[in-house]
């Protein structure tokens, strides 16, 4: 064999070896290697190609990467046109689409369902296996190639397992981790947000360097196969096996559903838990399953009569921005707030949404008198997320942030460093205030009964000035206030007697010191053990505990040096509040025998018979330390069921991993 020959076939080993692992990886989330193998075999096949360019193969892995960038892109005819869906709002319309369909075919179907995914609807070519097209959907006749882009997804195939010619048709779109990462980004260094996964998604793939969009973790789920030469398929079910067989990503929540009763049960169980996936979706889409049904009941001008698509409550929403409010938060941070014409977003009528910042009202240029898109998933607080500047009529009024405190008059100031304003003065009485909520919250002090509402009645009327103040509160005062018996009065009174004997981390984490959050003030209680101990250590004794740094040092050794806060917990201890550590003992590594002594722990996974916290208290109280991240530094992994990433990073990095059983033999 002449060298050329050798060095194609090893280039060819590497070529399908890498394809191989990145296709476990990418499609179907298993990865079969380490990620180090998957990238020395890829760098050796990089060398390779580097130096015999013309022994490269047009599936190699390094087409991926991007190459140079394009001038336009150029127009693409569609062979059959992409159409869109029909839509169903509610149950009583999926039903009706239902009843055409059974009507239509005069007997009962089977349906294919799966999520919608929101993204980009894309369609893809490859002729004898091998991609050749990529395009958008563009007006449904005519898109634009975007094929450089789309290779560099890497769970779109460059060559199938088969050598077929066909087109299928799927979503591209952008995972809400990838998003959110590149969002943060793009703030850190002032470049406009995406307002969205899909308007980043399809920003990204508008990109003529494809070296962007290599960057972007775009992925891509097909549903469907345009045309195929030499091949029948009966089903929709069937398509989607098929393609997955030929090396597509499907998605995998895809279900056959046996008539509308089936398929109303998946749309509702979609309703609460769309949250909970990594990727967007706006509803549901429903596929009579036939193929041969799917034909005879064809299409109308715009879009099938076999399908449609259920559509989610929409998340986000257009309305009018009304006025804009500054709060100031506990630590003296002003966050102005939107105030809008109430709107229903995602089944809930909203009437604020978050501005964030000061820096964000800039950069999206928001007027007072805007329309204003707002998203509300799931839980989250709704945001503002788009100004709609091409619809204002000149009435909008500039808002800019004042100079003063809004609650004390007092001047706001920049931190160095900081986007936000703050408020400085310890006076200020809206500090006082969120300060009181946030002693009385659940992880603070926990005080049963005593909520936004009777604070802001307790404070206003003086009857409250500081924390102490809550603990020499008489019934009689807090009968006087508004829908206030005296049950309720009684109960509160008692309530907040019953979290003097607190532990010492809670009432730790309630004086609200800047940078100590619940899980440090837990660390601190546990290592001084009485406030004394803790209020005399200087910053070496503080950032000599295990998880403190330099800079919550710092806070906490000013924030004991204030006579205010001496005076505060002085009070507290005259009044009978614990100042001492009595949670669960601190187990020292040198003191305990489990074999979890002395590790750093991630739990990951979900398990039977422990909650995480629940295994994580386990492993503190045997001297192990959990952490969130699997690092070099970690020594064991407990991987309960459908442990994703950490686990496969944990096998990367060789590190030990226990399952559920072997945790449970071990704490015994
Ligand atoms: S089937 C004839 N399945 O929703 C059109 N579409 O209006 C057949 N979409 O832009 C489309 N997820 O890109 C289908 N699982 C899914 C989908 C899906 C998202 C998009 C599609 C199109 C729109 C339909």
């Amino acid at each position: 064999m002449s060298e050329n020959q050798d060095v194609q076939k090893r280039i060819d080993t590497l070529t399908e070896t890498v394809n191989d692992y990145a296709h476990h990886y990418y499609v179907l989330d298993q990865p079969k290697v380490p990620d180090a193998e998957y990238d020395r075999l890829l760098q050796e096949l990089e060398e390779l190609e580097a130096a015999h360019p013309e022994l490269k193969r047009s599936d190699s892995p390094s087409e991926r990467v991007g190459g140079e960038p394009l001038d336009h892109f150029r127009k693409v005819q569609h062979d059959i046109p992409m159409l869109s869906l029909s839509n169903a709002f509610n149950e009583e319309e999926l039903r009706d689409f239902d009843r055409r369909v059974r009507d239509g075919l005069g007997v009962n179907p089977t349906y294919s369902v799966e999520l919608k995914i929101d993204g980009l609807a894309i369609t893809l070519k490859y002729e004898a296996g091998e991609f050749v097209l990529g395009a958008t959907r563009g007006d449904g006749t005519t898109g634009e190639d975007i094929t450089r882009n789309l290779k560099t997804i890497p769970s779109i195939p460059l060559k199938l397992k088969e050598s077929v010619t066909l087109e299928v048709r799927g979503e591209a779109f952008m995972p809400k981790a990838s998003f959110n990462r590149l969002n943060e980004a793009r703030e850190e260094k002032g470049e406009a947000l995406f307002a969205n996964p899909r308007n980043a998604a399809a920003g990204s793939l508008r990109q003529l360097d494809p070296k962007i969009a290599a960057k972007r973790n775009l992925d891509m789920f097909v549903y469907s196969v345009g045309q195929i030469e030499g091949k029948t398929i009966d089903s929709h079910t069937e398509t989607l096996d098929y393609v997955s067989k030929l090396g597509f990503k499907i998605n995998p929540e895809a279900k056959h559903c046996n008539g509308i009763e089936e398929v109303v049960d998946y749309v509702n169980s979609w309703l609460d838990r769309r949250g909970d996936l990594d990727y967007e979706i706006d509803g549901i889409v429903i596929k009579v399953d036939s193929l041969d049904h799917q034909e005879e009941l064809g299409f109308t001008a715009k879009s099938p009569r076999w399908a449609t698509a259920f559509k989610f409550p929409a998340e986000e929403v257009v309305t009018k921005l009304i006025d804009i409010e500054l709060s100031i938060g506990r630590t003296g941070v002003v966050t102005p707030t939107a105030i809008l014409e109430p709107v229903s977003v995602a089944g809930t009528t909203v009437q604020r949404a978050s501005l964030h910042n000061e820096d964000l009202i800039r950069q999206q240029d928001v007027k007072i008198g805007d329309r204003v898109t707002i998203k509300k998933a799931g839980d989250i607080i709704p945001k503002v997320v788009n100004v709609l500047t091409e619809q204002r009529d000149g009435s909008e009024e500039d808002f800019s942030m004042p100079e003063h405190c809004p609650a004390c008059e007092s001047e706001l100031v920049r931190i160095d460093g900081e986007v936000a304003l703050r408020c400085v003065n310890p006076e200020c009485p809206a500090q006082i205030r969120e300060g009181l909520i946030h002693f009385a919250s659940r992880d603070a002090m926990n005080i049963d009964g005593l909520g936004e509402r009777v604070i802001t009645q307790l404070h206003s009327r003086e009857l409250v000035r500081n924390v102490a103040d809550l603990y020499r509160l008489e019934k009689e005062a807090i009968m006087a206030l508004e829908r206030m018996g005296e049950k309720s009065a009684t109960n509160l009174v008692e309530a907040i007697e019953a979290t003097k004997s607190n532990s010492l981390e809670k009432l730790l984490f309630g004086l609200g010191i800047r940078f100590v959050g619940s899980k440090a003030a837990k660390t601190l209680a546990m290592h001084f053990e009485t406030m004394d101990a803790l209020m005399e250590a200087d910053k070496e004794a503080l950032i000599a505990v295990d998880e403190i740094g330099d800079k919550m040092a710092d806070s906490i050794v000013m924030a004991f040096e204030q006579p205010g806060m001496k005076h505060l917990i002085g009070a507290l201890k005259d009044l009978g509040v614990n100042m001492t550590y009595t949670g669960p003992k601190r187990i020292t590594a040198e003191e305990s025998d489990s074999p979890l002594a002395g590790k750093t722990v991630v739990i990951t996974g979900s398990m039977e018979q422990y909650s995480r916290k629940e295994a994580k208290t386990e492993v503190e109280a045997r001297g192990g330390k959990v952490t969130g991240t699997v690092s070099k530094k970690t020594d064991l992994v407990i991987a309960g069921e459908k442990a994703g990433s950490k686990l496969d990073k944990a096998n990367e990095l060789g590190i030990e991993v226990w399952d559920e059983a072997r945790f449970i033999d071990e704490l015994s």
